[in-house]
Parts: structure tokens; C-alpha cells; sequence
């Protein structure tokens, strides 16, 4: 999708219902075409790399005050997640032709100036609508005003040079932060550090789950099935517009998110609990499977949203607010999922604000929480029961070296080891322990779109009876 393809409609007249600032926005006579997606666009990488907000949650919010038309919408998020993916580039070559740095913080001048460079090098935007755009940015910004002039001639030095200054760039090393590379290379060795890094920036299929019949949603939607039972299409449109969306038939769910539960075994008519389950992918996995589902969050907002999902899904869950280091419900359970809150270093296909936001530091503060929140769910598993541990991080911290410590200080659990095309799951996603761990660049597809899963790691662990 070209950028002016999927922002023609952004001058159109305001929706009844429209805000006062919104409408006064959309109607003024003089915003070039396009504008209104740019400017939330701009919005959107404030949020992100000056206030540390996470991108969804600065989407939802923007546009709660706005009336957008889907497609300007897609465009302010495609600007910022280019935008967030390209950081490393855009800041090489934006730059490469600056004499000197910029002040800090001149209102949004950094963003528009990255929104615009994108656009240019990466969007295919005929340079005349970026530039203008972006001057106009800077022009209606009080604080960016001054520098209305060099915006002007940074991006047109953009569009005429920046892609051979892109040419001499190493883009995996300037866009992934040189923590984490360097933290990939020494859990991956170099080359699949690489290949992890290549494929974390590209941007994700839409992968769902169904409620059953996935051979049916497959063919109904266009898309295809995948060996472990997930249904996946090419990203792009709105998913509310497809077929059994509305009535519940599916949800959105990573492929690799999915393996965790059918990770248990067959769960109907067992009491399960779901500990940190919100929004509730894995939730709606366990409840359409027959499972007795508790599910447990610390979030109210977070479990609001579930309880808004299971509705569509027409799906049943006792719904526990509380925090699951700490939770003693005086019962236990036939199975325990434990996904825990991470790094997410495995999504940045799906979140590419996670190579923005995330620290080395709080690595140290998750695994801490993490273990309390193992150490608990131990308590949960009755004797011969299951637990199943789990975690969207690449980092051993989060994953392997979690469940060699629980083993080492948990005599009563052992691990029982995930065999090669159970539930088709592919031998490369095993480790050596029989733990799962998949990485972004496995389920490769000959069209790129169709390609990847995030990365996940998940260890089934046994109580002895
Ligand atoms: C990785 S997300 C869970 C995703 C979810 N299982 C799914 O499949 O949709 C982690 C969740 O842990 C929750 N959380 C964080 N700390 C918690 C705590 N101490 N107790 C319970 N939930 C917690 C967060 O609110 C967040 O919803």
C-alpha cells in the first residue's frame, strides 16, 4: 500500500458526532490532503519515544477524541510503526545532513522530521505531499514553528540523497538497540541473531484462532491453515469487516501464542486456571475447548477488555482480579497456564514500540516478579496436575533459566518434554530440554507476509501425584 493510496480520504467532511477541535481540524480549508492521518501520526511518536506510552494504548487514546476514517487510521499507524521499526536508519540519515544536532525538544520538530523521512524512504510518497505535510506540521506547531525552513530543506536533502546514505548502513544494527542485539548474539550466536532481528522488523500476518472448524474459517476468509491449527491471512483491513468476526467466531492470536494451551492436553471439563490472562487469547482457547476457566489479572482495565472479548466470543470464565504472586483462592486446579508479564522481546513484529520502550534494567525487575509469580502458581497445580509456564520473551532469563531454577528448588514438579509434531508443533521449535521455543523468523512462506510467529518460549511441567 502506497501512503497516498490509503489516506485519500482524510479531507472528507466530519462525521456527525465529530469534537469541536476534531471538526475545526478536519474542515480547515487549507490542510493539504492527507494531513489529519500525519498529524496523528506525529502524535503517535511523541506518545511513544518523548512520553514512554505504549503505541496501542496512545492509538486507542488519540483517536477516542477523533473521528478517523478507518483508512487514516491504518495510515497513522503504518507512519508510526515504520517510524518506530526504521529508528536507527531514519537518525543516520536525518543526521547525515544536519551541520549541527538539534535542540532538544522544539515541540514535535523530531517527529514530524521522522514521520516525514519515512514516508520518503520507506512509504513511497511523492516527495512534494511529505514535504508540504510536514512543513505544514511545523508550521501549526508553536514550538516548531522557527524551524519551518529546515524541515523544508532536510527533507528534500531526504528524498534526493537519503537512500544512498540508507545504502552504506548496516539497518539490523542501527534499528535493533545495541542491548539487545548484543544480548541475541550471545543467547543465538551471530547469525540467528540476525535472522531474528530480520524478521522482528517486518511487520506480522494476522493469525486467528477459531472456535472450531478451522478448515472452514480458512477457506471462508482466504487464508490458510497452519499445521498447529491456526488460520493465517495477509495483514491489512479492518478485522472487524471479516466474515464471523462479529458473531464471535474467532479471535486474533498469534500462532506461536497458541501453542501454550494445547500445550495441556485435551482440558475439557477440567478446572483450569488462567494466571495473568488478560486480554485473553489463551483464555477464550481454554473456555471454547470445555475447560472450567478461572482466569486471574491485576489489571482492572486489562480484565475488562477480556470480559468485552469473551462477550463477542459468547465464551464463559470466572474472572478474578488479584495479584497472582500473592493469590490463595484455598483450592487447586487440574491445570495451571502461567503466561507471564515480560519483556516482549518476542512481539516486535506486532509492537514495534517495544524496541523504543524497553530497558536492560527492566529485565531484572520482570524476572523478579516472574519467579514470585512461578513460586505461586506452583501452589495452584494439584498432585498429578499440569502447569504450564510461558512467556513472549526471546530472553533465557524469562524463560529457560526461570524453569531450570523452579526444578532445582521444586522437587515435587518434573518436566515433561514437548515431543516434535504434537499438536504440529515443528521439532526446530524444541530446545534440547523438550521446552518450546519458537523465534520470529520460524514458519517462513514464500510471500513474505505470510511468514513468522512470534517468539515464545513455554515449559509443561508435571506435579507428581
Ligand atoms: C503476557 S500478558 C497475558 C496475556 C494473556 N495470557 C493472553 O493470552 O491474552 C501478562 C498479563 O499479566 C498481568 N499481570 C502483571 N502482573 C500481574 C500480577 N502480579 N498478578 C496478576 N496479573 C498480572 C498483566 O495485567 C497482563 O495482562
Amino acid at each position: 500500500m502506497t501512503v497516498e493510496n490509503a489516506s485519500r480520504r482524510s479531507n472528507t467532511k466530519p462525521a456527525a458526532g465529530t469534537p469541536k477541535a476534531a471538526q475545526s481540524n478536519a474542515a480547515a480549508p487549507r490542510l493539504p490532503l492527507g494531513f489529519a492521518a500525519r498529524d496523528v501520526a506525529v502524535q503517535l511518536l511523541a506518545a511513544v519515544l518523548h512520553d514512554r506510552g505504549s503505541l496501542d494504548e496512545a492509538l486507542a487514546k488519540d483517536l477516542a477524541t477523533r473521528s478517523m476514517e478507518p483508512r487514516d487510521r491504518a495510515l497513522a499507524r503504518l507512519i508510526a510503526g515504520t517510524v518506530l521499526r526504521r529508528l536507527g536508519e531514519l537518525e543516520a540519515v536525518l543526521t547525515s545532513f544536519l551541520k549541527k544536532p538539534l535542540p532538544e525538544r522544539q515541540g514535535q520538530l523530531w517527529p514530524i522530521l521522522l514521520s516525514g523521512a519515512t514516508q520518503l524512504l520507506f512509504l513511497q510518497t511523492p516527495p512534494h505531499a511529505a514535504v508540504s505535510i510536514a512543513v505544514e506540521q511545523a508550521r501549526r506547531d508553536r514550538k516548531a514553528r522557527r524551524f519551518e525552513g529546515l524541515v523544508n530543506a532536510l527533507l528534500r536533502r531526504v528524498a534526493s540523497e537519503g537512500a544512498q546514505v540508507l545504502q552504506g548502513c548496516d539497518a539490523l544494527r542501527l534499528n535493533i538497540p545495541d542491548w539487545l542485539f548484543a544480548r541475541w548474539i550471545e543467547t543465538y550466536g551471530e547469525d540467528q541473531a540476525r535472522h531474528i532481528a530480520e524478521a522482528s522488523l517486518k511487520e506480522a500476518p494476522l493469525d486467528i484462532s477459531v472456535k472450531d472448524d478451522p478448515e472452514k474459517w480458512a477457506e471462508r476468509l482466504g487464508g490458510s491453515l497452519l499445521p498447529t491449527g491456526s488460520v493465517r491471512l495477509a495483514a491489512g483491513g479492518r478485522i472487524e469487516d471479516l466474515s464471523g468476526y462479529a458473531d464471535g467466531s474467532w479471535w486474533v492470536q498469534d500462532v506461536a501464542a497458541a501453542l501454550p494451551v494445547k500445550l495441556l492436553g485435551p482440558v475439557a471439563g477440567k478446572a483450569v486456571a488462567d494466571v495473568c490472562a488478560a486480554p485473553g487469547g489463551k483464555t477464550a482457547q481454554l473456555a471454547a475447548a470445555g475447560a472450567r476457566v478461572t482466569a486471574i489479572d491485576l489489571s482492572t482495565a486489562r480484565l475488562a477488555r477480556l470480559r468485552t472479548n469473551l462477550e463477542r466470543l459468547h465464551l464463559k470464565a470466572d474472572l478474578v482480579e488479584a495479584d497472582a504472586a500473592t493469590w490463595a483462592p484455598g483450592r487447586t486446579f487440574e491445570a495451571v497456564l502461567l503466561d507471564v508479564p515480560c519483556t516482549a522481546t518476542g512481539t516486535i513484529r506486532r509492537h514495534p514500540d517495544i524496541l523504543r520502550l524497553k530497558r536492560p534494567e527492566d529485565l531484572t525487575t520482570l524476572v523478579g516478579l516472574q519467579r514470585r509469580l512461578l513460586d505461586n502458581a506452583l501452589r495452584l497445580v494439584a498432585p498429578g496436575g499440569t502447569l504450564v509456564y510461558c512467556t513472549c520473551s526471546l530472553e533465557p532469563e524469562e524463560g529457560v533459566r526461570q524453569i531450570a531454577r523452579l526444578l532445582a528448588r521444586a522437587d515435587n514438579f518434573v518436566r515433561v518434554p514437548i515431543a516434535g509434531g504434537e499438536c504440529g508443533i515443528a521439532p526446530e521449535w524444541i530446545t534440547p530440554e523438550g521446552d518450546l521455543r519458537t523465534l520470529p523468523y520460524h514458519m517462513p512462506h514464500q510471500d513474505e507476509q505470510l511468514s513468522g510467529a512470534d517468539g515464545f518460549y513455554a515449559a509443561r511441567l508435571l506435579r507428581r501425584a
